[in-house]
């Protein structure tokens, strides 16, 4: 099967230039002016942006979360993810206490299998440092699951201390594997919490308000000395605020290796929105929480700077009927995460691109190529070359739309941009070679997507 490309504005992180594609078994064959092979199909792409296809490396899909579970699964979440011009998805696979890594990964294959529609690897949560799982992620990282996020947030739950850190990252250290993490002051929040309740303060905006920013610069801080001591990279997940930019710029002028995300929510949507009336506000309770506005501008800064490399979603998402309802009368249980996988790419381009806070190259750097480089799947996915999957949107800049619940593919019953007007969408996406949508139509079947095995950050 092959697939021409024909007029369209090839837009990739580093060119910008009129060409046809030429696709051939899922690979792109040849990028040049006028190309005139036989085809099976030919799409002109006049007027509209050749991009290579978005890479979304914070996902939570088909998570359980105590008694329930993140609504969408690899099927519907792929498939909001297409129609949104996401072609691959880093998901996480959570180990829970006492479970080999290679159990929970298991898990989480079984999941996507027979049901992504696009292709997707995994990160691996770990949650037991214990000295006989920490000998599996030097074989994990073969199988091509090349990062592990951490957390010195939820103490119980998913936390590790600071020693079980160190020890994971000096692992890592030895298969070079990439750490993310995510960086709350789990402990103090938690002493904040307690003293909220028995204060009879129960409302979603007191999710925010026992989350300081603060706590959350502590943690980075903490975070990127122990990466220096165990001398590893480290990847900082969903970057909210001011004092955490300043730990990773810091860092990263001493020549550190530090990367940061950050997400559209954290962007465009603030702690007023955690004061929404009529329990409105739980749909925007996730952690870390969204801040106040003053910290919007910094993100900004810091994307278009480069302290910040990439922007992802941490889709996560729960029903506000049901679901964030079981936190009506106590803040704290009111399920974290929101959804997000499918409207990255519009937010992104609407706020970043057409409001000119950065350049459109700057824009498929951060939505594709640097989630590609980071991640260990450059070249092959991440760019428009000959050699290189054929992951490819063509983005039509003038579409405008209304995001809205009513019409997004997400199976979850709000979407926290509602009323958000963007210009710009994902015409027709193009994975592996194959159409999987075009017009607003999707085209495939479940189960096409594929498990990616991810190169290493660092080779050793
Ligand atoms: O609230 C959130 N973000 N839920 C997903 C888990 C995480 O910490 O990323
Ligand atoms: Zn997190
Ligand atoms: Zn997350």
């Amino acid at each position: 099967m092959s697939v021409l490309i024909k007029n369209g504005r090839v837009v990739t992180a580093s060119d910008d230039f009129l060409a046809d594609v030429f696709i051939q078994n899922e690979k792109i064959t040849k990028v040049a002016e006028n190309i005139s092979l036989a085809t099976t199909t030919v799409i002109d792409a006049a007027n509209k942006l050749v991009i290579p296809g978005g890479i979304d490396v914070h996902t939570h899909i088909d998570m359980p979360y105590g008694d329930i579970k993140s609504t969408d699964d690899f099927e519907t979440g792929t498939i909001a993810a297409a129609f949104g011009g996401t072609t691959t998805i880093i998901d996480f696979a959570v180990q829970s206490k006492g479970q080999s890594l290679f159990d929970a990964l298991n898990i989480w294959k079984q999941k996507a299998d027979g049901k992504a529609v696009i292709d997707y690897g995994f990160h691996i949560i770990i949650t037991d440092a214990n000295e006989k799982y920490l000998s599996e992620l030097d074989k994990v990282v073969n199988e091509g699951v090349t990062s592990f996020k951490l957390f010195t947030a939820y103490p119980g739950r998913l936390m590790l201390n600071d020693s079980d850190i160190f020890r994971v990252m000096q692992q890592a250290k030895q298969n070079g594997a990439l750490i993310m993490m995510h960086a709350e002051n789990g402990y103090v929040i938690d002493k904040l919490i307690q003293q909220t309740l028995a204060e009879g303060k129960t409302e979603p905006i007191y999710h925010a308000l026992t989350r300081p920013s603060a706590l959350e610069g502590e943690a980075t801080n903490r975070t990127i000395a122990l990466a220096k001591v165990a001398d590893v990279p480290v990847y900082i997940v969903h970057v909210t605020c001011n004092e955490a930019i300043d730990a990773i710029k810091q860092a990263r002028m001493q020549g550190q290796k530090v990367f940061g995300e950050t997400c559209p929510h954290y962007l465009l949507l603030s702690e007023d929105d955690l004061r929404r009336p009529n329990f409105e506000g739980a749909k925007y309770v996730l952690s870390p929480p969204l801040r106040e506005k003053k910290h919007q501008q910094t993100l900004w800064d810091s994307l278009n700077d480069n302290v910040l490399q990439t922007i992802a979603t941490d889709h996560c998402p729960f029903n506000f009927r049901q679901h964030k309802e079981l936190g009506r009368y106590d803040f704290t249980k009111i399920p974290n995460g929101a959804p997000g996988i499918e409207n990255r790419l519009h937010l992104s381009y609407e706020f970043g691109v057409n409001q000119k806070r950065f350049s459109l190259n700057r824009w498929v750097e951060l939505v594709s190529t640097n989630p590609a480089k980071i991640f260990g799947m450059y070249p092959q996915k991440g760019e428009i070359a000959a050699g290189c999957d054929a992951d490819i949107v063509i983005w039509n800049p003038n579409t405008a739309h209304t995001i809205s619940a009513q019409t997004h593919h997400m199976r979850v019953d709000y979407n926290m941009f509602e009323g958000f007007k963007v210009t710009g969408n994902a015409e027709t996406v193009i994975a592996r070679g194959e159409v999987i949508v075009e017009k607003n139509k999707f085209l495939s079947k479940p189960g096409r997507g594929k498990f990616i095995k991810r190169n290493l950050f660092i080779k050793k």
